[in-house]
């Protein structure tokens, strides 16, 4: 068959055919075919073995580009690519904001003291690391099942036997990177547009876009200083309307460690599974808990996994594993296989050598409860020395966290005296005067606050203290 002869883009004469495409040619595009650039197909071109391409017969003409945008002038600058509505509504997570702005003031030589990180500084144990290099090193480097390996799946459920005594099957687990895909995903099957979401405040940075990002609406749900940030059922059952079909509780907390009463779990689940709402229970921190407070899951609330409720877990805190990207979601059968299913089409499994280090992890209890025990007892001596610090600076409130790694301060009373709106200037101000980087409490839903991580040296933790104590007593710096 004859092709036309046609110029590329850039002028130069094409003997061979042109790229194909399976449709007909527009008709619209028909009368400016010759105008338009085309992609030659390299026919005859030489392929590997000494065969040759051959053109389809059946192929048609495919346009490289359609020519100038008609609805934009030839002198006009070729504009930014429109955002969907839902990443233009979509706010950058607080926490990586902070962590960038902090990476950028030390690289201009800036002492920066970095409070700002949930990140556990301690190295990921060996024991772990070796899991995961023997993976690469036999291979383990493929496509997995998309829920995960069913030797990690059943150590999972194994992790929920051995530590809370609840009997689940691989079938109820699903392996994910890390616990936000987990909540993430979770999101994406339950709810959808009309539908509310409560969420008890203050919340994980990422709950509320995850809930938007489903379509849904976030609903509020306050708990305050004075009740050490305590979720309340009775607060959620005022709160709730006709439209709310989930909860996403969070215990230990992210930001304020506060760690859920039994009763007051056991009456949030009643109210989800009489008002046909479900639960996200996320227990990312489970293995962080002082004074030897046991961690409340709400799987163990019934002899059979609630139908009603998603926990979410991971790798990441536990052994100081954030950058292997490994979590999980517990459920029903039929919601794993839902989170299966939308999982196939967004990142298929999570990555097949750090789910053969988690699969190291939890099958050596032994070394997990050293490991975690040695965190434990740093995290501890960290936060008493973060907390008394900053209680004992005058205007600064701030509790012990049961559980996590943060210090939750309320330090609205020192807006006035340093001239500040609200606790995104706070940190500003906090970082650009004295270098001590701290997220801002209205990135959880709480503008009284700062959140202070101690997943820090401890040295930095007493420097940090010392520079905020020195400045919420300075004057204010004239600009
Ligand atoms: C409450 C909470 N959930 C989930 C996550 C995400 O964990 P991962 O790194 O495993 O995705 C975090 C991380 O800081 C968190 O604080």
């Amino acid at each position: 068959m004859d092709f036309p002869r046609v110029h590329d883009a850039s002028g130069v004469r094409s003997d061979g055919p042109l790229r194909a495409v399976a449709g007909p040619v527009r008709g619209a595009f028909a009368p400016r075919r010759n105008a338009l650039a085309v992609r030659r197909l390299d026919r005859g071109r030489a392929l590997p073995g000494g065969a040759r391409k051959e053109a389809d017969p059946g192929l048609r003409l495919l346009p490289a580009r359609l020519g100038a945008a008609e609805d934009r002038a030839p002198d006009e600058p070729v504009r930014p690519p429109r955002l969907s509505r839902r990443a233009a509504a979509l706010a950058p997570s607080s926490t990586t904001a902070v962590a960038r702005k902090a990476k950028a003031l030390a690289a201009t030589g800036v002492d920066v003291v970095d409070l700002g990180l949930g990140e556990p500084d301690f190295p990921t144990p060996d024991f772990v690391g070796a899991a995961g290099i023997a993976a690469i090193e036999s291979g383990r480097t493929r496509y997995t099942d998309v829920a995960g390996e069913p030797a990690l799946r059943d150590a999972i459920a194994e992790k929920y036997r051995r530590e809370h005594g609840i009997a689940l099957s691989r079938e109820n687990v699903l392996v994910t990177a890390g616990a936000k895909q987990a909540v993430f995903n979770a999101c994406q099957v339950l709810f959808e547009a009309e539908d509310e979401v409560a969420l008890f405040c203050p919340y994980w940075v990422s709950f509320p876009e995850m809930v938007r990002l489903s379509g849904a609406s976030p609903l509020y749900v306050p708990t305050e200083l004075e009740t050490h940030w305590k979720p309340i059922a009775s607060d959620l059952a005022e709160r709730a309307t006709e439209r709310t079909r989930g909860v996403i509780l969070n215990s230990p907390n992210n930001p304020t460690g506060a760690v859920v009463e039994r009763e007051q779990l056991e009456s949030i689940v009643e109210w989800c599974e009489a008002r046909d709402s479900c639960m996200i229970f996320d227990e990312t921190y489970d293995r962080f808990l002082y004074d030897g407070r046991p961690h409340v899951t709400a799987a163990s609330l019934r002899e059979e996994h609630p139908d009603r409720i998603v926990l979410t877990g991971a790798a990441s805190k536990t052994w100081a594993m954030t950058g292997w990207r490994l979590g999980w979601a517990i459920a029903s059968r039929e919601l794993i296989d839902a989170m299966a299913s939308y999982q196939s089409h967004s990142t298929s499994n999570a990555s097949s050598i750090s789910q053969r280090a988690a699969l190291g992890a939890l099958s050596d209890p032994a070394q997990t409860d050293e490991a975690v025990a040695r965190m434990l007892a740093e995290y501890g001596r960290r936060r008493e020395t973060m907390v008394s610090g900053l209680a004992a600076i005058p205007g600064v409130r701030c509790l012990l966290p049961e559980g996590a790694f943060y210090a939750f301060a309320d330090v609205s009373a020192l807006y006035g005296a340093k001239q500040v709106a609200g606790s995104a200037e706070f940190c500003e101000r906090l970082l650009s005067e004295t270098g001590v980087a701290a997220v801002p409490g209205d990135a959880f839903g709480e503008d009284d606050c700062v959140r202070f991580s101690f997943a820090a040296p401890l040295a930095s933790i007493e420097e940090g203290v010392g520079r905020i104590a020195a400045w919420a007593a300075a004057p204010v710096r004239s600009a």
